[in-house]
């Protein structure tokens, strides 16, 4: 059975992040996404909120599993006798970031492998950050977040001032 990961912070998740859980769904058996649970990061919704968001999203995609990690990727990988790590990758900006990444992920554990998917086109220029940004100054969300959460962003924004 073919097994990949995806990880990442998913503060919140994004129609980048969903289109390509989408397409992984296609290509594996099952898709595990990992969702960091990293205080240090101070993130706007909790590890917990993080996945039911995604959960939503992902209603329709039997084989998706969301899942929260700690410390190091490649550990949670071998813990999950997974051997396949999806990184998405936007612009060029990110290959620097993720370059290092999966070499030191290579270093750490040479058995497990990093590979990339080229995000849509469409949706090159979506980040998390980006998102929580037009949401605070009130922007419109449609077609950047999915649908599903649209919702849960303002309301979030909203209690936090
Ligand atoms: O969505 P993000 O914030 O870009 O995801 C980054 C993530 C979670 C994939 C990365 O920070 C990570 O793998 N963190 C776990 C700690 C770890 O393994 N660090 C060493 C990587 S070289």
């Amino acid at each position: 059975m073919s097994v990949a990961i995806y990880p990442g912070s998913f503060d919140p998740i994004t129609n980048g992040h969903l289109d390509i859980i989408t397409r992984l769904s296609k290509i594996y058996d099952e898709v595990i996404v990992a969702v960091l649970n990293n205080s240090a990061k101070s993130p706007l919704f909790t590890t917990d909120e993080r996945i039911e968001l995604i959960e939503k999203c992902v209603k329709g995609l039997d084989n998706v599993h969301t899942e929260t990690f700690d410390g190091l990727l490649v550990d949670f990988a071998r813990l999950k006798n997974v051997t396949t790590i999806v990184k998405g990758l936007r612009a060029i900006s990110d290959f620097e970031y993720e370059f290092q990444m999966a070499l030191l992920n290579k270093k750490l554990s040479p058995d497990i492998e990093t590979l990339f998917m080229i995000s849509s086109e469409n949706h090159m220029y979506i980040s998390s950050s980006i998102v929580k940004e037009i949401a605070k100054f009130g922007g419109a969300l449609t077609g950047l977040v999915p649908d599903e959460i649209v919702n849960d962003l303002k309301l979030k924004i909203e209690k936090r001032g």
